[in-house]
């Protein structure tokens, strides 16, 4: 097809989204490695890459149902349906045990769905970052991330296809933020958003997962992208500590401005609507049982996923310089929100290869 027949709008509509990214492509001319932690970052990325067909196993058997029951932590769209359904006048009053094991079910497809998406907007990213970033250095790492992307994106299609069944669409509120960033003119504003904060959220969201289910090739197909996320979230750190050591105060302030938007004043859930509608269950109805329900439940299931993503974020954000710029205004607007409890955490940059699932499962297999 030429781009003299483009789909007409309808049709663009329902297979695909067109964005405009409105930063300039860069071509350098300098190829000196002169940037010795990308230089290690991308050696390493090369000798982990993994193969998605002959790495995990894919005969074995998924049980969808055993998948929620065997999990080791339940699931808190669960948790919550079951704490709606005790409220009075609740519309879920007469589940059982049956309704609600097929809501997990559903929970974990809208779960796997979100990743998978997010995957695709990481790839794009990550192929953008190639695009606009002025270092050689960085455009041969990000050519690596773009393919485990390519691979994450794939894995999880694959795992929600041949084992559970329909995907759900992308939340909005996912599909909004990856798409501010794919048109973003700022190229370290796609670095900043995808490799520090989603990424971060991913790794909370993931590992979160992985601790949870039983099944052994979900597990191990987790492992092994959580394994490359780490190195992500390690280039965003590397990058940009480098980059902002030069910015002014005025263009550091839009920074941190971008990562309060991102933390505070942007709280949506990514919720999927969908899946009540697939369970037969009319959402607006049910939200205020919901609400409901969640003020009888112990508070910590909803902080203990927060906890794992601001673990992970402060403590790069600082590395970044951006907690204290302009005497300390992210910090300030953070400890505001009781997020400052995680300053002293280590850094990805420092300690990605501790997640290297892959060369650890490679060295035990040649011991
Ligand atoms: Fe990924
Ligand atoms: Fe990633």
């Amino acid at each position: 097809m030429t781009t003299m027949d483009l789909p007409d709008s309808a049709e663009v509509d329902a297979s695909i989204k067109l964005i405009t990214d409105n930063a300039q492509r860069i071509f350098v001319w300098n190829y000196d490695r002169s940037r010795g932690q990308l230089v290690t970052l991308y050696n390493k990325a090369m000798s982990s890459q993994w193969n998605s067909i002959t790495e995990l196993d894919w005969d074995t058997d998924v049980d969808p149902e055993r998948l929620v029951l065997d999990a080791t932590q339940p699931n808190i769209t669960v948790t919550l349906a079951r704490a709606a359904a005790d409220v009075p006048g609740s519309p879920i009053a007469s589940w059982g045990d049956a309704q609600f094991t097929e809501l997990g079910v559903e929970a974990l497809k809208a779960s796997l769905s979100q990743f998978m998406h997010g995957e695709q907007g990481a790839m794009m990213t990550a192929a953008k970052i190639v695009e606009t970033v002025p270092w050689i250095d960085a455009k041969y790492y990000a050519s690596t991330q773009t393919m485990d992307e390519a691979r994450h994106t794939e894995v999880f299609a694959k795992y929600l296809h041949t084992k559970l069944g329909e995907a759900y669409p992308m939340s909005p509120f996912l599909e909004g933020q990856i798409t501010d960033l794919l048109e973003d003119s700022r190229w370290d504003i796609a670095y900043l958003g995808m490799q520090i904060v989603i990424e971060s959220l991913a790794l909370a969201a993931f590992g979160q997962m992985h601790r949870s289910t039983q099944e052994p090739l979900l597990k191990k197909l987790l492992r092994y992208v959580m394994a490359d996320e780490a190195r992500h979230v390690a280039f965003g750190v590397l990058s940009l500590a480098e980059y902002y050591q030069d910015l002014s105060s005025a263009e550091l302030k839009e920074r941190q401005d971008f990562l309060i938007d991102a933390t505070i004043r942007n709280k949506a859930r990514s919720t999927t609507p969908e899946m009540w509608e697939r369970m037969g269950v009319n959402l607006d109805v049910l939200m205020p049982f919901l609400l409901e329900g969640a003020t009888t439940l112990d508070q910590s299931l909803f902080t203990t996923f927060e906890h794992g993503f601001f673990a992970k974020l402060v403590p790069n954000v600082r590395k970044l310089g951006l907690l204290d710029a302009n005497d300390g205004y992210l910090r300030k607007e953070w400890e505001k929100v009781g997020i400052m409890g995680f300053d002293t955490g280590d850094d990805t940059s420092a300690d990605y290869d501790t997640y290297d699932a892959v060369a650890q499962d490679r060295a035990a297999a040649t011991a």
